[in-house]
Parts: structure tokens; C-alpha cells; sequence
């Protein structure tokens, strides 16, 4: 991190972390006009602003949102929580009032950009959050919900959650998380992979462990099942004498094996698929044309 910032916002920029605790005082609604419309104001794919912002203060909703988010309490303790949308409902209805032909929702071109689109104004949501004080946390769980979260805001066809962002002022002032350098992430003109032991420090100084991670019996378990479905018993065997040899779980075996468990993560594909096709997106089916009338 800078010594010193050329200016506010690249101060902001490096300043920022994620905040999940929050006063008990509402955010002034010229305020979140404010924070909205600089989100508003993001760059979008031919400027077609394919998204919604459902706005949540009612604290019953924001309380529903933080069970079926995974048991998020700092979700229902936030003042606001913003569902940030690709709204493809809006445009759709554009089309047909000005009859213009409309294949958004059957098109991974749309919805890839969309998506991007969608993340972007959030993005600059939180920027101008932080620029204003607030702090905020974006929540990917909405994933485990959507159809519910669907029927609570009454969502039409076409309007698909991405993420949500709760918001408010931070009770808290959280730090700046330790992040990889520019070294590691910036590649200059091609891709260059860095040799194992450098990949290996610049990982271990972004997450330094005092200890190892306690293998719990149960954690052992959970660690156990993971590696097995991704590599078979031998697999799992090698990764768990490694285990036994460090006294504990690094943080890559934390990750994969403990908290995105390799086993679960991949499961529900096609279920979200199924999803995607109730909402109206058919972007992962075959396009047939119609051409009927000529
Ligand atoms: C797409 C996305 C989804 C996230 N989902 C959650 C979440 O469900 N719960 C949570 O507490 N934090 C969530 N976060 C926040 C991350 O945990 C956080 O950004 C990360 O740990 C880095 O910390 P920092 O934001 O303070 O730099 C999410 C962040 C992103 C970008």
C-alpha cells in the first residue's frame, strides 16, 4: 500500500475492505440516490444497462435475506441491501413496444456481457459507497436462492439475480486485506507462468499462517471427502499424510478442501441450468431460428 495517494479516490481504491458489521442508523436517502447513480453511471455493453438494483430496507426482508443466504446475520443488521439484477425484462418490453426484433434471453453473448454489465455498476456502487463513507460486502450466496429470492421480489421473467450488496455504516472500520502483487497478477505481453517456489512465497505472504490449521476430527472428514472425489483414494491419501506431516491444513487445503469443499462445489450444475431456463434465459440451448413468417 502507498506511503502516500495522488488523490481520493486511489486512496479509496486502496483503502477499501469489506465491512459485515454495521451501525444501527439508516442510510440517508439522498445518500443512497447518490451511491445508486454513480452505479448507474458505469460503463455497460452498448450502453444497454441490462440490470436492476431491487433495493431492500424493510429489515423482515433484509432478515429473510440473511437466512437464505447462508445464515449471514450481518445481512439483516445491514440498513440496505441492494440485489443487483440482469434485467433483460426491461429491454425485452422496449423491444416489442417499438417492434424491434428481441433474442437477448436465447443468446450467451448477451448474457456474458450482461453479467459483466450487471457486476460493473455494482462495482461502482461500492466504490462510491466507500467514497462516502459506507462500508459494504458483496454477497455471492444469492446463488442458493434464487428461486426464492425470485417469488420475494416478484421478479418477472428475464430479471436474474447476481449478487447482493449490503451496505451501511461500518460500525467497524475493517483493513485491507493482504492482496497478490502487480508482479504476480500482470503478465507483460504473454502469459508466464512463475516458477513453483515463487508461486508457493508470493501465496504464503499473502496468507501468513502463525500455525497450522487445527485438523479437527471432523474437519479431517470434510477434508477427507473432498480430496477423494477430486483425485481418488491415492489422492486423498498423499494429501492427508501431508496433513499429518505439517501438524495441520495450509490455506489451499482450507480452501478446497474445507470451505469450497471440491466435492460440493461442482454438484447443482444442472440445476442452475434448470434455473436459468425457468427465468427465461435459454442462453445454454441451442438457438433454433424461426423464420415461420418468412
Ligand atoms: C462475488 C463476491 C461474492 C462474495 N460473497 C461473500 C459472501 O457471501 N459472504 C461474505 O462474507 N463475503 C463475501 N464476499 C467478500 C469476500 O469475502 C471479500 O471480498 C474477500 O475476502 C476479500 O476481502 P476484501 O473485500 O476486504 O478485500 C464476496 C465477494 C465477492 C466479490
Amino acid at each position: 500500500m502507498p506511503q502516500e495517494y495522488p488523490n481520493d479516490t486511489i486512496k479509496v481504491l486502496f483503502e477499501r475492505a469489506s465491512c459485515r458489521s454495521f451501525e444501527d442508523k439508516p442510510v440517508e436517502s439522498d445518500v443512497l440516490t447518490l451511491v445508486l447513480d454513480a452505479g448507474i453511471h458505469a460503463a455497460s455493453g452498448g450502453n444497454l444497462q441490462p440490470f436492476s438494483i431491487i433495493k431492500v430496507e424493510d429489515v423482515a426482508a433484509s432478515s429473510r435475506l440473511a437466512d437464505l443466504c447462508g445464515d449471514q446475520q450481518f445481512i439483516a443488521q445491514a440498513p440496505v441491501n441492494l440485489l443487483f439484477c440482469i434485467d433483460f425484462w426491461r429491454l425485452k418490453r422496449w423491444a416489442q413496444l417499438e417492434h424491434a426484433p428481441f433474442t437477448a434471453t436465447s443468446s450467451f453473448r448477451h448474457f456474458w456481457i450482461s453479467f459483466q454489465d450487471t457486476i460493473i455498476a455494482a462495482q461502482n456502487v461500492c466504490t462510491a459507497a466507500d467514497a462516502v463513507g459506507l462500508g459494504s460486502v458483496y454477497v455471492g450466496s444469492v446463488l442458493e436462492c434464487f428461486r426464492e429470492l425470485r417469488e420475494m421480489f416478484a421478479l418477472p421473467e428475464a430479471v436474474f439475480p447476481v449478487v447482493l450488496l449490503s451496505l451501511g455504516y461500518p460500525k467497524l472500520q475493517a483493513r485491507p486485506r493482504r492482496k497478490l502483487p502487480v508482479s504476480v497478477v500482470v503478465h507483460d505481453g504473454k502469459y508466464r507462468d512463475i516458477p513453483d517456489d515463487d508461486l508457493l512465497r508470493v501465496f504464503a505472504e499473502k496468507y501468513p499462517l502463525s500455525a497450522p490449521i487445527e485438523a479437527t476430527p471432523e474437519r479431517l472428514g470434510t477434508f477427507r471427502a473432498a480430496c477423494n472425489a477430486a483425485g481418488g483414494p491415492e489422492f486423498a491419501a498423499r494429501c492427508l499424510e501431508r496433513v499429518e506431516q505439517a501438524g495441520g491444513f495450509n490455506m489451499v487445503q482450507r480452501y478446497f478442501g474445507l470451505h469450497y469443499c471440491a466435492n460440493r462445489m461442482p454438484m447443482d450444475n444442472t440445476k442452475f441450468l434448470e434455473i436459468l431456463g425457468e427465468v427465461g434465459f435459454h442462453c445454454f440451448e441451442e438457438y433454433v431460428l424461426d423464420r415461420s413468417d418468412g
